[in-house]
């Protein structure tokens, strides 16, 4: 069964069953989050990395949350094949625009789900030779974890069930909303209930 495309913003709202956090809550917590890492990383002038397309929104508010000077970068990567997906092998398809040797980057996530796409792009980002290499991130299925990953800055914990919302999507859609939440069983897919989001 097939179901049709929401039209209207009743509509995205129609297909969520439940608020899990709201807006309210994500903003307190990001301005927590911004004063930590401006404690943190005073005279540092660190440089944020974010992969699209995900992490726009948390990217956006916790930047404006850091009260320090800091630039902004970042990467877009796709897998190669499912397969290849389960041992964390991406293509890098939009790199960073500017170097990272001697700087002190804070890696920003939207979600760690497995852990692999971040333990890839750490991998790669250490290749480079930052001064420091830290990950910030807004959203933690910790139980769903398959390889270690080390979390220095988190907003909150997600239980282990699909979430639309604060740049998260199911299919492309949703990512607009300002809370994160559950989807209605009859929008989502069978094979998705506990799979993770087909696009960064
Ligand atoms: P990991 O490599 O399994 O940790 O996957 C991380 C990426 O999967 C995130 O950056 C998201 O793009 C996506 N993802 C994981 N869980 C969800 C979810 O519940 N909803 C939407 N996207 C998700």
């Amino acid at each position: 069964m097939t179901f049709p495309s929401p039209v209207s913003y009743t509509d995205l709202m129609g297909g969520i069953s439940e608020i899990l956090f709201s807006a309210e809550q994500i903003q307190a917590r990001v301005l927590e989050l911004g004063a930590a890492i401006s404690r943190d990383y005073v005279g540092c002038r660190p440089l944020l990395v974010g992969v699209l397309k995900g992490v726009f929104p948390f990217m956006a508010d916790l930047a404006r949350a850091i009260t320090i000077p800091v630039e902004v970068d970042f990467m877009a990567i796709a897998s190669y094949s499912a397969e290849s997906r389960q041992h964390g092998a991406v293509r890098i398809q939009k790199d960073l625009d500017s170097a990272i040797g001697g700087r002190h980057v804070l890696f920003v996530e939207d979600v760690v789900d497995t852990g692999l796409t971040l333990n890839y792009v750490l991998r790669n980002l250490r290749s480079r030779d930052p001064a420091t290499l830290q990950v910030c991130a807004m959203f933690d299925k910790g139980t769903r974890r398959l390889v270690r990953t080390p979390i220095h800055y988190k907003g909150f914990d997600l239980p282990d069930r699909f979430v639309v919302g604060y740049g998260l999507d199911y299919r492309e859609l949703y990512r607009n909303l300002p809370f994160v939440g559950l989807l209605k069983a009859d929008v989502l897919h069978p094979d998705e209930h506990t799979k993770k989001g087909s696009s960064k």
